[in-house]
């Protein structure tokens, strides 16, 4: 299969390329990705030489450069990871998601539209369902409730991937999976953010109680699922993605201080994201049933993994918290650490 993947330089793009490339050395990857902040090609080094992987540093917006790239490597799919996909990010600027995940997953859709026969594979979230109560999960039939201004952004790119199967016929195919974990994940998200200030012995920054829930499931199951679905999944099926794995926050943060020689002194609780959403929990009996997908890594194996990554990664660490994400880590937490409680 000849695919597109948009994003395959992110952390969840990046390690679905290196999974497909390892799993059908036949199928060419084309891997268009803007390289923002979170996008790094020291996650593809291992794919430097390879010629069934080529690079192009290009906006998901640029039609014309999409439908080229369609034509030109007749690509079969797309898979599209492209996205803003940091809610604190989406709370302090909420255009930029919009411009990307809407309007970059409509430029995506028209580009395929435009030259037909070409699988669409939307990679979402759970987050569009919004939050739930102490019980129950999301089903896909659940109806979509997006709280934050990144969640509001993928529901509008689900409705518009499935508006265009229904008005088009484009054979579109959606997963929604939940909170991620594992290597190369970009310092902004909970698990390697975490991570790291712990090996430096810094403050843990918990929103409010830390009692959020959270479903964690390793990268890798994710691109195993997302690959099952862009293979054998029907047209115009949503997959839910979910390794039935709920944490409270601080348990993961009071995990991964054990994992770093640290006890909890480290934690500090700091004043509330906005519009905070309590609990998430996937129900992915249809992607087990339907997919024969089952999620393989056990959740203390996978993060005593990752932390041993980012201990064996600390150049690559330090590389990408240089600079601008000072920065953002000083806007996020500088006056919220100076009023928090331990
Ligand atoms: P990431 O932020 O690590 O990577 C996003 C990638 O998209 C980067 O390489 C970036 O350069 C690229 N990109 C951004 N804007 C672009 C544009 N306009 N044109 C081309 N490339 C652009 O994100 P991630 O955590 O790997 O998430 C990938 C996808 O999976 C996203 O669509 C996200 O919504 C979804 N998702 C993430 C999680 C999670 O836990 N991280 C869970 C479920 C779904
Ligand atoms: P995050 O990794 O940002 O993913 P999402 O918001 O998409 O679920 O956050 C995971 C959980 O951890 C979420 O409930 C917010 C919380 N969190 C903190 O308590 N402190 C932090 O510094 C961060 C980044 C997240």
């Amino acid at each position: 299969m000849n695919l597109l993947v948009t994003g395959g330089a992110g952390f969840i793009g990046s390690a679905f390329v290196r999974m497909v490339r390892r799993r059908r050395p036949a199928d060419l990857v084309v891997n268009l990705d803007v390289l923002t902040y979170a996008g790094n090609l020291e996650n593809l080094r291992e794919l430097e030489h390879d010629p069934k992987h080529v690079f192009v540093r290009a906006d998901i917006r640029e039609r014309a450069t999409v439908e080229q790239l369609i034509r030109g490597h007749r690509i079969e799919a797309i898979v599209n990871f492209a996205a803003e996909s940091h809610v604190d990010r989406s709370i302090q600027s909420a255009a930029p998601f919009l411009d990307t995940n809407v309007g970059g997953t409509l430029s995506l859709l028209e580009a395929a539209q435009a030259v037909g026969g070409v699988r669409f594979l939307q990679v979402s979230t759970d987050e569009v369902y919004g939050s739930l109560g102490a019980t129950g999960a999301f089903e896909e039939t659940t109806p979509l409730a997006p709280r934050s201004p990144y969640s509001a952004s993928k529901a509008a790119a689900d409705c518009f991937a499935m508006a265009f199967h229904h008005t088009h016929g484009l054979d579109v195919v959606i997963t929604r999976c939940s909170n991620n974990y594992g290597p190369y994940q970009f310092p902004e998200k909970l698990i390697p953010l975490m991570i790291l200030n712990a090996f430096e012995g810094l403050p843990l920054p918990v929103y409010g109680d830390g009692l959020q829930v959270r479903d964690w499931i390793h990268v890798d199951d994710h691109c195993d699922a997302i690959d099952r679905a862009l293979t054998g999944g029907k047209s115009g099926e949503v997959y839910n993605v979910g390794a039935e794995n709920e944490r409270p926050n601080v348990d993961v943060v009071k995990a991964i201080l054990a994992l770093t020689g640290h006890d909890d002194s480290l934690i500090r609780h700091v004043p509330d994201r906005p519009g905070h959403d309590r609990r998430y929990a996937m129900d992915a009996r249809k992607a087990r049933e339907q997919l024969g997908w089952r999620p393989q890594r056990d959740f203390a194996q996978g993060l005593a993994e990752t932390v041993a990554w980012y201990r064996g990664n600390g150049a690559w660490a330090g590389r990408v918290r240089s600079g601008a994400y000072r920065d953002y880590y000083e806007r996020q937490y500088g006056d919220r650490l100076a009023r928090a409680a331990r």
